[in-house]
């Protein structure tokens, strides 16, 4: 397991505390029962600086979590403390902000227990899956895709906190060999993945799995995602999608609010059709974009360089784009400088990695 580098911890009515500090009793029904709900999102920076990202959003969703399970909710609360938090925190690239709220102990009904925290988020991890992609192996989980109309005791689209089989399905998705795994419904269709939405692209039209009966969690990446594509005229559909079309899509991707988009180029062991420009508007809509992925668009350019004849053409006109905006946009040609390093340095480690018979 990765040690954690760094992380800050926050607990509601009492602020930032020492990570050290406990945070919970023994009795909370939210680590004997798992009976409670989450949200996750990026900061970036820290301090006065930092950006938490689509805030608002996750709040809104947050509070429908605890709505479903029945639990009180005071935003004003959360919003202080996450201020607190992030003013506290010290600058880093990208972090996770985890905002947990359970029922609380049960020696004490009705008293919920809420903290956050905010923890470092291993980058070269997250890079490699936004620009290498990722294999995937589907999995049953075991129910049809209405299962969850009409059954509100099914807490479908709450973000839970029970997320042990979300973990197990990671961890038979390694056991084969592969990064991650796909959800399908007992009846066919593609739901999303343990820990992100699924995504495809067929003839033009960007596809997801609607919420609703199939209890999947509303994606907030998906919804900005499809916001930026339709305002570039490029058609969204939320909808149900067999898992056979998969296989013959112009693209499939994963996405979640902390890792990004990450290309699916494998599935259960099949290669999947991946999309250099398809991957990098998807990356700029779902708000991935900008000056720091220059070294990340290299890196999934060379990510195809043994399949595409005209890589080099690609990555000098992915590199050249990026640059040509970051200077519109009054950025300087030192930081480009900067950022290339890093991705230079990166894509060498991968090459080093990957292709070790490349070298
Ligand atoms: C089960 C599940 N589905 C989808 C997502 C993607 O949601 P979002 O884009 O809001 O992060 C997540 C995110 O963690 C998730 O856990």
């Amino acid at each position: 397991m990765r040690t954690l580098t760094r992380q800050l911890v926050a607990v509601l009515g009492r602020g930032v505390v020492p990570t050290a500090d406990p945070i919970a009793t023994a009795d909370d029904v939210g680590l004997v029962r798992g009976d409670g709900c989450f949200d996750a999102m990026r900061v970036l920076g820290g301090g006065s600086g930092a950006v938490v990202e689509n805030l608002d959003d996750h709040l809104v969703r947050f509070a429908a979590s605890a709505a479903t399970l029945d639990l009180s909710f005071d935003p004003d609360a959360w919003r202080a403390l996450i201020a607190d938090a992030v003013a506290a925190w010290k600058p880093a690239p990208e972090a996770v902000l985890k905002l947990v709220l359970t029922r609380g102990p049960e020696s004490t009904p009705g008293v919920p227990t809420g903290f956050l925290t905010i923890t470092e988020l291993d980058l070269p991890a997250m890079h490699r899956a936004r620009t290498v992609g990722l294999a995937v192996r589907t999995m049953n989980r075991g129910y049809a895709s209405d299962t969850f109309t009409d059954a509100p005791w099914l807490l479908g689209g709450a973000k839970l906190l029970s997320y042990a089989v979300n973990a197990a399905a990671k961890r038979e998705a390694g056991r084969h060999g592969d990064d991650d795994a796909l959800f399908v419904s007992a009846d066919g269709y593609a739901l999303e993945a343990p820990t992100a939405a699924v995504i495809v692209l067929r003839d033009g039209v960007l596809i997801t799995t609607r919420p609703g009966a199939t209890g999947i969690l509303d994606s907030i990446t998906v919804r900005q995602l499809f916001a930026g594509a339709s305002a570039e005229g490029v058609e969204t559909r939320y909808a149900l999608i067999p898992t056979d079309d998969l296989f013959t899509a112009d693209g499939v991707w994963l996405a979640s609010s902390i890792r990004g988009v990450a290309a699916v180029k494998r599935l259960d062991g099949r290669e999947l059709a991946v999309d250099v420009d398809w991957h990098r508007r998807i990356t700029d809509w779902s708000g991935f974009g900008g000056i720091g992925v220059a070294h990340d668009e290299l890196l999934y350019a060379a990510s195809v360089l043994t399949d595409s004849p005209d890589a080099a053409r690609t990555v000098r006109g992915l590199v050249a784009a990026r640059c040509q905006a970051h200077l519109a946009a009054g950025g300087t040609v030192d930081e480009l400088a900067a950022d290339l390093r890093v991705g230079l340095a990166a894509a060498r480690q991968l090459a080093n990695d990957e292709w070790p018979d490349l070298r």
